[in-house]
């Protein structure tokens, strides 16, 4: 594909955006930015802002919009790390962001909003059985499927833990803070005439991967 995509992907927690996003940004060879992975990151390092950003994150809320358009801005910025296509991996997470995010884009289109659908029941099970690297959480385990070595990171060699804030209040909280704040962007993008596509998450990896991928082709060609 000549064209690099420009991608949103939206779901649910658990819903497998890390999983699938670090599929697809190999498979197009375009950059993935989770916020949620560089506020780890960052709190891993004990930076200032990691550690204040960590604060929201372990009570399941939202770290404050201007902390995350601060990121997302200079990440975005011309000639920057996204110039070559990108997916955002939650980001945005309110109406307020994706406002912002259009303003940042600065006319440069989105190719495609990206739906993960999972249920909640299911979403639930896996946050409680996932495991992630310590590192930053971004190479991502379960219980059902755990590194090669238990429990050490296939790909970092970094200890595999659970969560901060994996735990059933901060999960609930977040799910809670989804319907309320994140649901709303998809009728946001849909009303400013932007391509929204709903993709069934459930199943195996490779099967939601193909789903993912062929909804993207068909957005970008
Ligand atoms: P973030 O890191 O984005 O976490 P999240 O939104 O809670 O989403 P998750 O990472 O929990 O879910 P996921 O969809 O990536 O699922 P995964 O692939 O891991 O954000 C964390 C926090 O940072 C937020 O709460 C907030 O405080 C802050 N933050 C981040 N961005 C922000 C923003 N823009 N504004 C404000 N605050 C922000 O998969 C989950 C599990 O399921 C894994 O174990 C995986 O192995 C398994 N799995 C995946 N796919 C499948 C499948 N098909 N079948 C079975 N199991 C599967
Ligand atoms: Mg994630």
């Amino acid at each position: 594909m000549k064209t690099k995509p420009r991608l949103v992907l939206l779901g649910k927690q658990g819903a497998g955006k890390g999983t699938q996003a670090k599929s697809l940004a190999r498979h197009y060879e375009i950059a993935h930015l989770s916020t949620g992975d560089l506020f780890r990151a960052q709190a891993a390092a004990g930076t200032a802002f990691g550690l204040e950003a960590k604060r929201y994150m372990d009570d399941g809320e939202l770290v404050p919009d201007t902390i995350v358009m601060g990121v997302v801005e200079e990440c975005l910025a011309p000639g920057g790390p996204l110039s070559g296509g990108f997916i955002l991996d939650g980001f945005p997470r309110n109406k307020a962001q994706a406002v912002e995010l259009e303003r940042v884009l600065d006319g440069t289109p989105l190719h495609a909003i990206i739906h993960l659908d999972v249920p909640r029941e299911v979403v639930v099970e896996r946050l409680s059985e996932r495991r992630v690297c310590v590192k930053n959480g971004a190479h991502i385990y379960s219980v059902a499927k755990p590194p090669k070595e238990l429990w050490v990171c296939d790909e970092c060699g970094g200890a595999v833990v659970q969560r901060d804030d994996d735990n059933p209040d901060a999960i609930n909280k977040r799910l809670d803070t989804y319907e309320r704040d994140t649901r709303p962007i998809r009728e946001f993008y849909k009303e400013s005439g932007h391509t929204v596509v709903t993709v069934d998450g459930v199943g195996e990896n490779d099967a939601v991967f193909e789903r993912l991928t062929s909804a993207i082709n068909s957005a970008v060609s």
